[in-house]
């Protein structure tokens, strides 16, 4: 299936993980690509070792959390590859501990990481999704969904996501433009397993799972491409619970 057969993508947090998984997904559908990580060179290294090179047209440094550099990674990626038709919000940090235990700046820097950017480049990319009748596709999380033990801010930024995508998606039907979000429930990327350090604990959670294991990074690129594409044309303002069964 080549379903976004030169349309231009933009995905942030691509260098590893989930962004990564998105990334090479939507190279094999077609797509060009404008992909922002903290490091170019990380970007660099991962579209050459997946072979996504000549799919990846830009690739650039980019703290998300700062405004300016995420609008303006969004205006060059737009002008320069001609259009934009999808923005996945997908970079993000976890944020482990109780409100007594985390500092105001964790607290500060989670809320800009996982919800902040999520307006600014969404805020960036709606004039050229109004042209294109294009699209926004948030990562958010199972734990957006209810209180998930020991993640009080990262459950506040990612609940903000799932509602700000619920509000852009009223807001902006109107003019053609659809925006989701996937939940993802425990995937094994670096953020995970930063979090579940060793094997025993990884185990134990993954007993809780009703499908006995965590998912894959595909497994979310999957359901991101889902909701981008014209087989969701009439899907916007939904959460895909995307988690093995947890929240069933
Ligand atoms: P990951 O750690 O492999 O990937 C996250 C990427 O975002 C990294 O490449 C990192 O460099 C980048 N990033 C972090 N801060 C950034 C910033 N300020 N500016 C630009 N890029 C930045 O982790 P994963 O799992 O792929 O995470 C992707 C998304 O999935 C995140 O939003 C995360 O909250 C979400 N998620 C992950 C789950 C999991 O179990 N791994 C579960 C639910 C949601």
């Amino acid at each position: 299936m080549r379903r976004f057969e030169g349309m231009v993508v933009a995905i942030t947090g691509a260098a590893s993980g989930i962004g990564e998984a998105t990334a090479r997904r939507f190279a094999a559908e077609g797509a060009i690509l404008a992909l922002c990580d903290l490091s170019e060179d990380a970007l660099a290294q991962m579209v050459t070792r997946t072979g996504i090179a000549e799919s990846a047209r830009t690739l650039r440094a980019v703290d998300v959390s700062d405004i300016d550099a995420i609008s303006s990674f969004i205006d060059d990626a737009a002008q320069s590859l001609g259009r934009l038709d999808v923005l996945v919000n997908n970079a993000g940090i976890g944020c482990f501990g109780h409100v007594d235990e985390i500092t105001a700046e964790q607290w500060r820097r989670t809320m800009a990481v996982d919800l902040d950017a999520v307006f600014f480049g969404s805020r960036a990319a709606l004039p050229y999704l109004r042209t294109a009748g294009g699209c926004i596709v948030n990562t958010a999380s199972i734990s957006g969904l209810f209180a998930d033990p020991g993640l009080a801010a990262y459950n506040v930024a990612k609940a903000g996501v799932v509602n700000l995508t619920r509000n852009m998606a009223v807001d902006h039907a109107g003019e053609g433009i659809r925006v989701n979000c996937i939940c993802p429930g425990g995937v094994g990327t670096a953020m995970l397993k930063s979090h579940l350090r060793d094997a025993a604990i990884m185990e134990d959670y993954e007993r809780l799972v009703p499908m006995g294991r965590v998912g894959t990074a595909d497994e979310m690129a999957a359901g991101i491409a889902f909701l981008a594409s014209s087989d969701a044309s009439y899907i916007t303002g939904t959460t895909l619970t995307i988690d093995g069964g947890v929240t069933a």
